[in-house]
């Protein structure tokens, strides 16, 4: 399943703009919405359309998984042949597809672990990507919402990174890593083995650890903001609600990474919390059940997936690592602009308003609101422009500042993020100082 594409409103348009913006954060990982001042257009390329995952070849690996565990006393859990199994499936797929693989090896508990590393051939040396699942069951059952999701969705997201034989600009790298349920064992032992050279390459990491719940929820991890925007906005495209994960942001493979001071983010879809009534009604799915009720269990097998979960979490990492691997600065989220001209009377006049109706983002606005003001006028100085937020909020843009010039055609950036997002702003304009006329010509938000 692919974002759907932007509609177009009369007056007011709904435009997912991706890359119009040159970006100036310092970040490995440029943060959106800190910019003020709008590039041209047509001054970067667009980034290379992701694709479809095929969930079909996502659920071809979740049945090899299982049949690996099957063959092996029912799990694939740290120590036990089905975990090296499974290690093996992946790689043989991996180097087949033109990866460079490396096994990694360590010892937990007694046993030999197993971390693999995949790196496509090509990109900025200095600007790693990198993407992760743990690929270890508990010994309870064979781990196939916990972690075969994860494991065999990054998978299909490589090899359709190789079928598409894509030359981002950043370098990308996939891990699986073993003995997670032991406590994050391999993760932690990849992390603190990486000189600290090579950890300063890694611009970001992705995590995925149970992402086809049986009874799903979306959530988002809350990191770094840039990944987080970038998930968001595959889910504002598809128009499925998402929410920040607040499981515990300890549990998975991205806290060694996070710790390193890597920036990081990831995917899930839930795990022994229960789905609460608003949650059921916005996502489907049984209210009072867990997100998914074989956690850690024997049951945990092929049959406990959502089909529908684990299609969009999977086209939601190649979303991911297209964007965030691109030459293309990170798209920011959705922007709205009405281009219907309001005309401003001459002081004394009343203040005039021109709406924007902003709907479907999730949450509170920003704290990075970017708010692009076009308004035509013989003398600024004259005029004081607000952001109206939709319960009545005013945040001053200008207060008949910056004398002489002829019309405000700029960027601002605002703290928003006390204001629910969906709703109507707008932008207020009053005249104080008679003699200049002009009108607003266009306006936009930017989430
Ligand atoms: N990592 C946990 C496990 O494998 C699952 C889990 C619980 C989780 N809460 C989470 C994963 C929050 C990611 C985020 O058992
Ligand atoms: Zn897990
Ligand atoms: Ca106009």
């Amino acid at each position: 399943m692919s974002p759907s594409v932007p509609r177009r409103l009369a007056a007011v348009t709904a435009v997912a703009v991706a890359g119009l913006f040159a970006a100036t954060a310092p970040s490995a990982l440029a943060a959106p919405g800190t910019v003020t001042a709008p590039a041209a257009v047509s001054a970067v390329a667009a980034a290379p359309t992701p694709p479809d995952i095929p969930v079909a070849n996502v659920k071809a690996h979740l049945a090899q998984l299982q049949s690996i565990a099957t063959a092996n006393g029912g799990n694939r859990a740290h120590g036990k042949a089905g975990y090296k199994a499974s290690i093996d499936y992946v790689k043989a797929k991996l180097d087949a597809a033109g990866f460079t693989t490396t096994l990694q090896t360590f010892t937990s508990s007694g046993a030999t672990g197993y971390n693999l590393i995949a790196d496509w051939p090509g990109g900025d040396p200095n600007s790693v990507l990198m993407s992760g699942s743990h690929l270890d069951s508990v010994n309870a059952g064979p781990g196939i919402n916990d972690n075969g999701s994860g494991s065999a969705a990054i998978l299909e997201t490589a090899l359709a990174v190789s079928r598409a034989q894509l030359q981002p600009t950043k370098h990308l790298r996939f891990g699986w890593w073993g003995a997670e349920e032991l406590g994050m064992i391999g993760s932690k032992y990849y992390v603190n083995n990486l000189p600290a050279a090579e950890k300063s390459k890694i611009s970001g990491y992705l995590n995925f650890d149970m992402i086809g719940s049986p009874n799903p929820g979306y959530f988002v991890y809350d990191d770094d903001p840039t990944i987080e925007q970038t998930f968001k906005n595959f889910y504002v495209g598809v128009g499925i609600p998402t929410e920040i994960e607040t499981e515990g942001d300890g549990r998975s493979d991205h806290a060694p990474f996070k710790d390193a001071g890597i920036p990081v983010g990831g995917l899930f879809s839930g795990a022994d919390y229960t789905k609460t009534a608003a949650q059921a009604q916005k996502w489907g799915g049984t209210s009072g059940k867990a997100f998914d009720a074989c956690y850690h269990a024997s049951c945990d097998t092929s049959a406990n997936i959502d089909d529908t979960a684990l299609d969009r979490n999977s086209d939601a990492i190649a979303y991911a690592v297209w964007n965030l691997g691109a030459a293309t600065p990170v798209p920011p989220g959705p922007s709205f602009e009405n281009t219907a001209d309001v005309n401003i009377p001459d002081s004394p006049g009343a203040a005039v308003t021109s709406p924007i109706t902003v709907s479907g983002v999730t949450g509170n606005a920003p704290a990075t609101l970017k708010v692009d003001v076009n308004i035509v006028h013989t003398y600024v100085g004259d005029l004081v422009v607000d952001l109206v937020a939709p319960d009545g909020s005013v945040y001053n843009l200008r207060n008949r500042s910056g004398g002489s010039a002829d019309n405000i055609v700029q960027g601002f950036t605002v703290n928003a993020s006390s204001e629910v997002a969906n709703g109507v702003w707008k932008l207020q304009v009053k005249d104080l100082a008679a003699q200049d006329t002009g009108y607003i010509n266009s306006w936009k938000l930017t989430f």
